[in-house]
């Protein structure tokens, strides 16, 4: 795991997307009390468990989207205490798993003091819940904006640098024509551009360690208007 702030970490593994490999990371976030949330989990192995139980307790594991859910049964089963949150509809479509609730509008009183959350409505096929750590001024988000470059791999570089998003923090054309209802969404995310974050960390692509607002923003600028 690479620890980006006092208590912020990140750890990717590989992850294949309709043929394409394009990664995945988990954020890591230390509450004042000392328990862990874990945010997205990718595959589970023994060399990462280890790392994890040396930071701390899991008291949380967050299925951020309605499409990262694939790791977090082996997750639950190596951590049964930890309670697990789900975005919106994962709770239906993962009807295995044990949830322990969906994410809302509001921050669950757990986390509340660091972490607060946005549910974006819109985009059914993710229905993706961003976060904000306010300590280190932290956006996590997932599938809403990608940012590949360089460390990724070439098929992937190609594909982005077709549809016109590499190497900056941007969604893709797949995003414009998945998001139904655009006013409903652009709401949404001018909630979320109200957070004074620097740092942006996505899922599949590198972290953007600053000026992440404003190339979110600029990523948007044709559904935000401006
Ligand atoms: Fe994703």
């Amino acid at each position: 795991m690479r620890q980006l702030d006092s208590d912020l970490w990140v750890t990717e593994a590989p992850l294949r997307f309709l043929g394409l490999e394009v990664g995945a990371r988990m954020t890591v976030v230390r509450l004042p009390n000392g328990d862990l949330v874990l945010h997205s989990p990718v595959t589970l192995d023994g060399a990462l468990r280890s790392e994890i139980e040396a930071l701390g307790r899991v008291a949380y594991l967050i299925a951020p989207n309605k499409l990262h859910h694939l790791f977090v049964g082996d997750w639950q089963e190596a951590f049964p205490e930890a309670a697990l949150f789900v975005a919106p509809g994962l709770e239906e479509k993962r009807a295995d798993l044990a949830v322990t609730g969906v994410l809302g509008d509001q921050p669950e009183t757990g986390w509340a003091e660091v972490l607060d959350q946005i549910p974006l409505p819109g985009f059914p096929f993710a229905n993706v819940v961003v976060f904000f750590h306010r300590p280190s001024r932290t956006l996590i988000l997932t599938d809403i904006a990608f940012n590949v470059g360089a460390e990724n791999a070439p098929m992937t570089r190609l594909f982005f640098k077709l549809v016109g998003v590499y190497d900056r923090l941007s969604p893709t054309i797949v995003e414009k024509l998945a998001i139904r209802d655009r006013p409903g969404f652009r709401a949404g995310l001018e909630r979320v551009l109200e957070w004074p974050f620097e740092r942006v960390i996505v899922s599949h692509g590198a972290v953007k360690e600053s000026g992440g607002r404003q190339e979110l923003e600029r990523g948007y600028c044709w559904l935000l208007g401006r």
